[in-house]
């Protein structure tokens, strides 16, 4: 195996999804404790938009400088490079969220125990299925009373739309929780509520030794080997291949906040996880242990400094090694761009690198080249695809509230739709302009910005509107009729392909029986 092919195959890049409040900040602070990443709880969670932010999101404004230091966060454990990407908690940017979802080779869902799968995560899983990314399950919070897991299993899999295999299992819950055992390194791992941390750790592969009676009693010793002979029973044994796909996912418990089964999820994890796998582009497939760098930005981070127009344009690498100061091709403007300080994140630490691996990602300082699901290669004519637009879940046109500044504010919707803020719809009828989110706190982010960085007002008004389709059709005639019969409902979107914006769930619905021979999509990758 060369250099880089080792490289590329001791990265780890993934992120953790979960509802808000199941424990994913908790659980992402806890990996960096054991890669040395951090050296004190709190230092993440410091960064995290406060959840009552909801009205106040001046908070966030404040937080996004700061939050761009834990946009990713990079350590090295065990022999392995680890990249965890961070996606905002708060709902209403999920769209950054699906975007950052196809910059992963992997997925690690945290779930609470008692609250089971919840709304987002319902959502976000469906992003992964998409994509087919391999995902993790941890079942957080064991410390507290929850879901039995038998039927928390079972809610996963009904909910989730994926097949399970516990790969540890509690012993007991809540106040009386002992620990769990470790099916996956056949140990058994207990714990001792306040100590914060797995307090002994036996192997044990033999489920049936008499031991194990002397260290959790006779009662939760027999009901460990009723479940564990359950579990071998009804779920067959881990299928790599089937996780690799996305089929089944693997579950932990454990507790986030009493770094209680962390250790025992990552040190699985940096074994089973892909590093990094082969991605599509519209031309080929590209491997990643190719030698020529390719990329591509899935996140800008806008204005770190409010004195200057700049940015930070992330790149997923996708195969090769990148360079600092080597002439790379930006495809959407056919011409070569050189990078000084392209910079690296190592958890809270930004620093300019030299090189930079497939699997990594590297931030490069921009003023406006860049949008999201630009191509970056090293000559070579490529474009990924794979950065898909979904529907929005609300709208409203977007008017000028001060005639003087029509171009900045016109200059201000483009960029911050190239970062992808939210998403323009120019209604076809009427020439008004509609901006889609999935969710209300984006328009005060939008109108703050444009305010702020462009000097442009703008102003909302109610539109009502369901969703925004993609339409599509072999059938040229049939889509010129529709056009038509929809004429006040047509808009084409950023990069002048047609949507139909569906004004209740009804009209879409007879749309699509009265149109057969359309297709009617709700991401704009299809
Ligand atoms: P999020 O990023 O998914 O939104 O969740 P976060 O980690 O912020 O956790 C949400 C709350 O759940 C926090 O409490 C956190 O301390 C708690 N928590 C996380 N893991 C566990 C666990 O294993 N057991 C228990 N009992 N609680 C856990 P909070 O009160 O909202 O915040 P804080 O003030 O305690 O920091």
């Amino acid at each position: 195996m060369s250099e880089l092919e080792k490289e590329i195959q001791r990265r780890r890049t993934f992120a953790i999804i979960s509802h808000p409040d199941a424990g994913k900040t908790t659980l992402t602070e806890k990996l960096l404790l054991f890669g040395g990443a951090i050296h004190v709880a709190g230092a993440v969670k410091s960064n995290k938009i406060k959840k009552t932010a909801t009205s106040d999101w001046m908070e966030i404004e404040k937080q996004r400088g700061i939050s761009v230091a834990t946009s990713v966060m990079g350590f090295e454990y065990d022999g392995y490079k680890i990249n965890i990407l961070d996606t905002p908690g708060h709902q209403d940017f999920a769209e950054d969220t699906y975007r950052t979802l196809t910059a992963v080779d992997s997925v690690i869902i945290a779930v609470d125990v008692a609250k089971g799968v919840e709304a987002q995560t319902r959502k976000l899983m469906e992003v992964c299925r998409m994509r087919n990314t391999p995902v993790m399950i941890f079942i957080n919070k064991m410390d507290r009373d929850g879901k039995d897991p038998f039927d928390l299993l079972d809610e996963l899999e009904e909910e989730l739309k994926i097949k399970v295999r516990p790969l540890s299992w509690p012993i007991d819950s809540g106040q009386q929780f002992k620990g769990v055992y470790n099916i996956f390194q056949k140990k058994l791992d207990l714990y001792t509520p306040s100590k914060q941390t797995v307090t002994e750790s036996i192997a044990f592969s033999d489920i049936n030794n008499p031991a194990l009676e002397g260290h959790i009693g006779n009662s939760l010793a027999e009901k460990l080997r009723e479940d564990i002979e359950l579990i071998e029973g009804v779920y067959p044994d881990l299928d790599m291949d089937r996780y690799l796909k996305g089929q089944v996912a693997p579950v932990f418990f454990g507790s986030a906040l009493n770094n209680f089964g962390v250790k025992e999820l990552l040190d699985c994890f940096v074994k089973i996880a892909p590093s990094p796998r082969p991605i599509e582009a519209v031309e080929r497939e590209v491997n990643p242990n190719e030698e020529a760098f390719t990329g591509f930005i899935f996140k800008i981070h806008a204005n770190m400094d409010p004195n200057h127009r700049s940015c930070i344009a992330f790149v997923k690498i996708c195969s090769g090694k990148f360079e600092r100061n080597v002439n790379y091709k930006h495809m959407r403007f056919n011409r070569l761009m050189r990078f000084s300080s392209p910079t690296a994140f190592m958890a809270q630490k930004k620093e300019t690198v030299d090189e930079a691996y497939a699997g990594d990602i590297v931030g490069l300082p921009d003023t406006g080249n860049f949008k999201i699901g630009d191509t970056l290669t090293s000559g070579e004519n490529l474009h990924f695809k794979g950065l898909p637009s979904f529907s929005p879940e609300m709208f409203k046109y977007i008017e000028n509230a001060d005639p003087m500044k029509t171009k900045q504010l016109q200059k201000g919707i483009d960029q911050l739709m190239d970062e992808g803020v939210a998403q323009l719809f120019t209604n076809q009828f009427n020439g008004r302009k509609i901006i889609g989110t999935v969710g209300q706190l984006q328009f005060e982010v939008i109108q703050y910005r444009l305010l702020h960085e462009y000097g442009a007002q703008c102003k909302w008004e109610a539109i009502n509107l369901h969703k925004a389709c993609w339409i599509e059709s072999d059938d040229a005639e049939e889509i010129e009729n529709f056009k038509k019969r929809k004429a006040q409902y047509m808009a084409k979107d950023k990069e002048g392909r047609d949507v139909f914006l569906a004004d209740s769930n009804y009209v879409l619905m007879m749309a699509q029986q009265d149109f057969k021979n359309i297709r009617f999509h709700f991401t704009s990758e299809f």
